[in-house]
């Protein structure tokens, strides 16, 4: 059986002070009430996630996160954060992908197969994020852009390394906009990535591959899209700054 996550993507919002407060609220909120045998991330800003990491000790359904790490090992990279710093303050998990820092931060696929190399290299698992625009979707080409975001950026690894991997589709229309993709449009491309990985790995590494679904989850729709047969949970945004909602989206799979 697969890993069903739900995972948070704080973005650049809240404090210390706030960050803190609402991850412990999630944390007890989980515990009273949450009684699926999902996995929870944060995935918080990089100077959270040491006294997250504090915080979560002995929870073990909750993980932590960061939410990009740059390609090298170390060196003169002013301003950067290593895959190597992540993992020694305890996180797990690294988002990579994400469409906010391909559009404002100019990340191509061929820089991403470098990210993840390094993040692979230094044990941690990536949420590699793919998704088309509207312009692509509506030009029709959502399968295509799909395909040439997981051949360039991930399937390159073996079928070992592969399997470490965490999937987000997030179509971009419908981050942080309210739109949600219907469970149906959802559905038909999280088969066409498992079909796709299956096509180049193996049956086998495919039905092993955790597939979320991202962009405007809420407490209302997740049920109803994790429910489709090849979606996996959900990577959050906007819902995961409030525990209340977030703990009801991870209890979509009570
Ligand atoms: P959203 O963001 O839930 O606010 O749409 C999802 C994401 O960007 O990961």
């Amino acid at each position: 059986m697969r890993k069903k996550i739900v995972a948070g993507n704080w973005k650049m919002n809240l404090d210390y002070n706030e960050g803190l407060s609402v991850f412990s609220e999630v944390i007890n909120m989980i515990n009273d009430e949450a009684t699926g045998t999902q996995e929870v991330v944060v995935c918080s800003p990089f100077i959270h996630i040491h006294s997250l990491v504090q915080l979560a000790k002995g929870q073990n359904r909750i993980s932590l996160g960061a939410q990009n790490a740059h390609q090298a090992e170390s060196g003169a990279y002013t301003g950067e954060i290593s895959a190597k710093m992540i993992k020694s303050v305890g996180a797990q998990y690294v988002i990579l992908g994400h469409s906010e820092r391909r559009q404002y931060f100019g990340e191509t696929n061929e820089l991403l197969a470098k990210k993840t190399d390094t993040v692979l290299a230094d044990d941690l698992k990536p949420i590699f994020c793919i998704g088309e625009t509207l312009q692509e979707r509506e030009a029709n080409t959502h399968f295509d852009v799909i395909k040439s975001q997981l051949v360039e950026g991930i399937f390159h690894l073996d079928a070992e390394h592969f399997s470490k991997l965490v999937i987000a589709y997030e179509p971009v229309w419908a981050i942080g906009t309210g739109v949600t993709a219907t469970a149906d449009q959802a559905q038909e491309i999280h088969a066409f990535i498992r079909k796709e990985i299956a096509a180049k790995y193996s049956q086998q590494v495919a039905d092993a591959t955790t597939i979320l679904y991202g962009g405007s989850c809420n407490p209302k729709n997740a049920a109803e899209l994790f429910a489709q047969a090849d979606i996996d949970g959900g990577l959050i945004g906007g819902a995961s700054l409030k525990s209340r909602d977030f703990t009801d989206i991870v209890k979509a799979f009570n």
